[in-house]
């Protein structure tokens, strides 16, 4: 079966063909094919998403960037195709199309130009993340693939975007063995939840403000470093860690909700005690900066690692997986793997590239979800697991 599978949940539009063989017990992923535009750049002045222009972005390359995704599986696929479809039929479709694309109008100028007129690829589901995300940016690729699903009558199933991280490592080869425990690490949500199978989940633990990916750019914004902030700040404190620079006594900062009986956690005061400290500062060098971003990342490895290593604990499970962005971490990810290690439990962290945002992960989620009538599929933005 092959899957067509796309992402607009955030600042990454991403589109991609996955091939899957076997059933739902023991399925092979092959990616045939892989795309992803970032506007990470674009968001840069704003310091963070701006939900109107990622859903004016996602409008202007979503179409470009499918057709780049399917020509690598269909080289004679060609955009100048036309089909001999009456005129009737095609007015109806057109109709129809309009109807499902009103919200998009970019999308819908791109999708009568380009696309009305080819040919029905070889795809047998499409994907698409619903939720959680920004609600704007997320409409976009719903409509999308309601579109794709009405000109070409291929099924739609709708996508948990944080079911695909905690999936994502399939797509590389891995069998996660089940009962799983998840250890969700992005920009917009922090959870450590427990899977007894790829599509029953029960969150028993999260944050209750900001996200761990969420601190990671407010700290870097405090301290001057471009956005996204998670892999800057992760620079600069590796740097600490081989120049082995000292933490000064005045560089301590708390371990939020380290020691609490439940699996939460909290990184809002966090950011705030680094804001704190750095407004005390007269002169912030790249040295003190990078002395402050070691100690941050220390904070949040050892409340990570202190709240997994209680998860672990109190439910029985046999693999740990990280996903998120904030897995793509070197530092994090060594902590928990040497955690993994004590607790004897396998661990899987995807690699760099199906960590952070993509459409390969939504693919493999999409694989195991139910396919839904096009009029019933909406954008949730606060989805849960
Ligand atoms: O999963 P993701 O790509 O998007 C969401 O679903 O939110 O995660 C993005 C988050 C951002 O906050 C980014 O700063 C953080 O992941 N991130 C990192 C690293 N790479 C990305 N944080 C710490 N260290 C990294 N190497
Ligand atoms: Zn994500």
């Amino acid at each position: 079966m092959k899957i067509l599978a796309i992402e607009t949940s955030c600042d990454e539009t991403a589109v991609c063909i996955l091939e899957a063989k076997g059933g739902v017990k023991k399925p092979v992923f092959k990616l045939l094919s892989n795309s992803l535009f970032s506007q990470a750049k674009l968001h840069e002045e704003f310091g963070g998403v701006y939900p109107n222009l990622a859903r004016r972005e996602h409008q202007k390359n979503l179409v470009p960037l499918f057709l780049k995704t399917l020509k690598k599986i269909e080289p004679n696929f060609s955009e100048s195709k036309v089909l001999n479809i009456d005129s009737k039929k095609l007015k109806a479709k057109s109709k129809k199309l309009q109807a499902l694309l009103e919200r998009e109008p970019e999308l819908l100028e791109q999708f009568e130009k380009n696309i009305l007129y080819l040919p029905k690829p070889k795809i047998d589901k499409i994907a698409v993340t619903v939720g959680p995300g920004l609600e704007p940016a997320l409409w976009v690729g719903i409509s999308f693939a309601k579109a794709l699903s009405a000109l070409w009558d291929i099924p739609v199933v709708p996508v948990n975007h944080m079911k695909g991280h905690f999936l994502a490592p399939l797509a590389e080869g891995e069998k996660i063995e089940f009962p799983a425990l998840g250890l969700l690490i992005s920009g917009g949500h922090t959870e450590l939840v427990v899977a007894k199978d790829p599509t029953s989940y029960k969150i028993v633990g999260k944050t209750v403000d900001d996200a761990c990916g969420e601190a990671y750019d407010k700290v870097a914004r405090i301290l001057g470093l471009p956005y996204p902030g998670g892999p800057e700040v992760a620079k600069i404190a590796s740097q600490a860690r081989s120049q082995k620079l000292k933490t000064e006594s005045s560089y301590i900062l708390p371990r939020p909700m380290i020691n609490t009986k439940d699996l939460n956690f909290s990184f809002s005061g966090l950011k705030t005690a680094v804001l704190y400290m750095v407004q005390k500062i007269p002169h912030l060098d790249l040295e003190i900066k990078k002395e402050i971003a070691k100690e941050f990342e220390e904070s949040v490895k050892d409340v990570l690692v202190k709240k997994t290593e209680k998860a672990l604990r109190t439910y029985k499970v046999k693999t740990l997986v990280v996903g998120g962005g904030v897995s793509a971490n070197t530092y994090i990810k060594k902590h928990l793997e040497i955690l993994a290690k004590k607790e004897k439990v396998k661990i899987l962290v995807s690699s760099k590239s199906l960590a952070t945002d993509n459409a390969v992960m939504i693919a493999v989620a999409g694989f195991f979800a139910k396919e839904k009538p096009i009029s019933k599929i909406k954008a949730e933005g606060n989805l849960s697991l």
